[in-house]
């Protein structure tokens, strides 16, 4: 379609019959708009299918059919053209109904001075110009209406999904909690009876045996804890069970439980804890996890026979203690660092997952950390880790030493009998 009009210049169709009323609205206009004049209404409908026109100006008397039933038809088929009508009767009763019924946007009677005509034509063009502006802004607020629908629904969508996630983890903690406990406790049943019954006339293969079920349910039962304790965020598992901890004793109990795994890679443990630091406030149970995550780690991480050492101080200040963690092991690449606390992030590589707990670079299922993460926060500490590939690690865990009990948002569902207790690697 062509458009006669320079950027700002409206088209202006004028019908009429009577060529000097063409001409003097011609000349009258032709400075501010494109003027296009008819004298029937096939020669409008013309002009109208090849230029742009915006305000189409008639006479109401014209031969072979009104102005106004031109301007009815007009409104359906190019309903923003803005349609003004001219008239000379002086029964004017049916172009105001015309107007009221909304064909006719307004009309002017006959003779007009010019001046009049002006500003009658120019509001015409204004009307236009609103009706434009108000349509694509229309438009602009309907496509951002189609839009805030379409992430409305993605956002149901993710709700249900996450519902549903939520109801996978209940059963999910349920299995882990129960379904796996309970045949686990039963492996450790018989072969507790089996020790008993068959006693010291065990052969050495069978001795071997027996210990390799226990220690494969032991692990079985450590990993079915942790899964346990990160999943279960709003029960028992997110209240601190505060009490007096004894540091010396703590260590003692601490040593106990590694020395198997210190004897068999020839390790040995150096620890340290400052003069007068003799107790502190935690839950021991936790805290005891935690740490033994963080020495556990060590023990893999590092080569036969290298010391790891574990310091117990003060922070400046004396409300704080640091629980540090060292080693000279094989130490973290720098991209992993930033990883190593997140849920089930472990090095993924077959060559080094192995049925083993301690032995040397055994990635296990990447939930201690998160595990000695969480722990840590919940007593209102953090943890953090120094370490350079090739060299060792050093993981430093700060606890305030009289922690607050956390706010527990909700009671988990899970009766308490069923949570799995706590239990340590040996
Ligand atoms: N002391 C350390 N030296 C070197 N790398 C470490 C050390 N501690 C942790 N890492 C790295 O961080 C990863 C995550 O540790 P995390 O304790 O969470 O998992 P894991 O020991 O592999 O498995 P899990 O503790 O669940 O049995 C480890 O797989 C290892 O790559
Ligand atoms: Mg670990």
């Amino acid at each position: 379609m062509k458009n006669r009009s320079k950027e700002s210049r409206g088209t202006f169709l004028v019908i009429d019959d009577e060529p000097d009323i063409l001409d003097a609205i011609g000349r009258l206009f032709k400075r501010e708009y494109d003027v296009l004049t008819a004298r029937s209404v096939d020669e409008a409908w013309a002009l109208i299918e090849a230029y742009e026109v915006q305000v189409v100006m008639t006479d109401q008397r014209m031969p072979g059919m009104s102005g106004i039933d031109f301007l009815v038809e007009l409104r359906e088929t190019h309903p923003h053209i803005v349609r003004v009508l001219f008239t000379g009767y002086s029964n004017i009763a049916d172009v105001i109904d015309a107007i009221n019924e909304g064909h006719v946007y307004r009309y002017i009677s006959k003779p007009w001075k010019p001046a009049e005509l002006r500003l009658f034509v120019a509001q015409a063009f204004e009307h236009y110009r609103a009706k434009r502006e108000r349509d694509q802004l229309l438009l602009q607020l309907q496509a951002a209406n189609e839009q805030l629908e379409a992430q409305n629904a993605l956002l149901s969508q993710a709700n249900q999904e996450l519902k549903m996630l939520d109801r996978v983890k209940s059963v999910f903690m349920e299995v882990v909690s129960h379904e796996l406990n309970t045949p686990i406790a039963i492996v450790f049943g018989y072969t507790f009876l089996l020790r008993k019954e068959v006693g010291k006339e065990l052969s050495s293969v069978a001795t071997k045996a027996l210990a390799g079920i226990d220690s494969s349910a032991i692990r079985l039962k450590n990993i079915s804890n942790r899964i346990f304790q990160m999943l279960d965020e709003d029960g028992a598992g997110a209240t601190l069970d505060l009490e007096w901890v004894e540091l010396p004793k703590f260590v003692d109990s601490l040593r106990d439980q590694l020395d198997p795994f210190l004897e068999k890679r020839n390790q040995t443990l150096e620890v340290s804890i400052a003069p007068g630091l003799d107790q502190i406030v935690a839950d021991e149970d936790k805290l005891n996890d935690l740490c033994l995550n963080l020495l556990m780690n060590a023990i893999k991480f590092s080569y036969d026979g290298q010391a790891i050492t574990l310091d117990i101080a003060l922070q400046e200040g004396d409300d704080m203690i640091s629980i540090t963690v060292q080693d000279t092991g094989v130490g973290i690449p720098d991209e992993e660092v930033s990883q190593i606390f997140d849920v089930f992030f472990s090095t993924f590589n077959s060559g080094h997952h192995s049925s083993g707990q301690f032995e040397f670079n055994k990635r296990g299922i990447g939930l201690g950390l998160a595990v000695a993460k969480r722990f840590a926060e919940m007593h209102g500490g953090y943890i953090r880790v120094d370490s350079t590939e090739g060299e060792g690690s050093r993981f430093t865990v700060c606890l305030p030493r009289e922690p607050e009990q956390p706010e527990v948002s909700e009671v988990s569902a899970l009766p308490a009998g069923r949570r799995p207790g706590h239990h340590a690697p040996h």
